[in-house]
């Protein structure tokens, strides 16, 4: 019998700080197919996070003690979702400030997933392509799926729920799909098979040559 590994975790990050914000509607649905999946899910809403603005020294928990909140919490997960409003095209500077505060520790090698709303028709499509960007940056495995909801407004209703099914099952896909790849990374089969490759001879079979 295989050894039963303890559930996942998923986070997701609302990257509006609005109170009806439809972003955090939208991670909301996400985290639900991760849990459908079976992953323990956590609602990061920096809305009740007392953050300040990168500096750049790293040092910003010292004053700031939602920054290490942040920062614990995100590298405690196996998979992050991104969740953010298209701001003049791309993501939100809250959601970018963020990440800027967090780094390798808390991203790197972890399955990320994005999600996006927009009040305009054209959608929130370049603020996820630039998303995918940072998550390389951020040594994050982003995945090939992502959820827009463009005309949020249209969309949503006040209690969440989105009154389209083709736009809740788009989110409800990108939250499946990092919890099965999360946990897929996570399982011992795949660490045991990574330490194999990374032990690997770098170029078998021109030994001898
Ligand atoms: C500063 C700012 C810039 C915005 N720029 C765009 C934009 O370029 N394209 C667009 O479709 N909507 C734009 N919007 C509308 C937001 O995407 C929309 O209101 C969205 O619902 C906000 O997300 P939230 O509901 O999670 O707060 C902008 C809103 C703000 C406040």
């Amino acid at each position: 019998m295989k050894d039963q590994q303890p559930p996942i975790l998923i986070v997701g990050i609302v990257g509006s700080l609005r109170q009806q914000s439809y972003t955090r509607m939208a991670v909301t649905i996400a985290l639900r197919g991760a849990a459908e999946k079976g992953a323990r899910v956590q609602l990061v809403d920096l809305r009740h996070y007392a953050l300040p603005f990168c500096d750049g020294s790293g040092n910003e928990a010292d004053e700031f003690p939602d920054v290490a909140r942040l920062r614990a919490e995100v590298a405690a997960a196996q998979g992050i979702i991104l969740g953010t409003p298209d701001y003049h095209g791309s993501f939100s500077g809250v959601l970018k400030n963020a990440l800027d505060l967090m780094g390798f520790d808390e991203f790197g090698g972890k399955v990320m997933g994005l999600v996006g709303v927009a009040g305009g028709a054209l959608g929130v499509i370049n603020a996820l392509n630039d998303l995918r960007k940072v998550g390389r940056s951020l040594h994050a495995w982003v995945t090939p799926q992502q959820a827009a909801v463009p005309q949020a407004w249209r969309h949503f209703d006040d209690d969440g729920a989105l009154t389209d099914p083709d736009y809740e099952k788009r989110l409800l896909e990108v939250g499946r799909e990092v919890a099965h790849f999360a946990s897929l990374l996570a399982s011992k089969e795949t660490r045991a098979f990574l330490e194999m490759w990374e032990n690997a001879m770098p170029n078998p079979g021109a030994e001898g040559r």
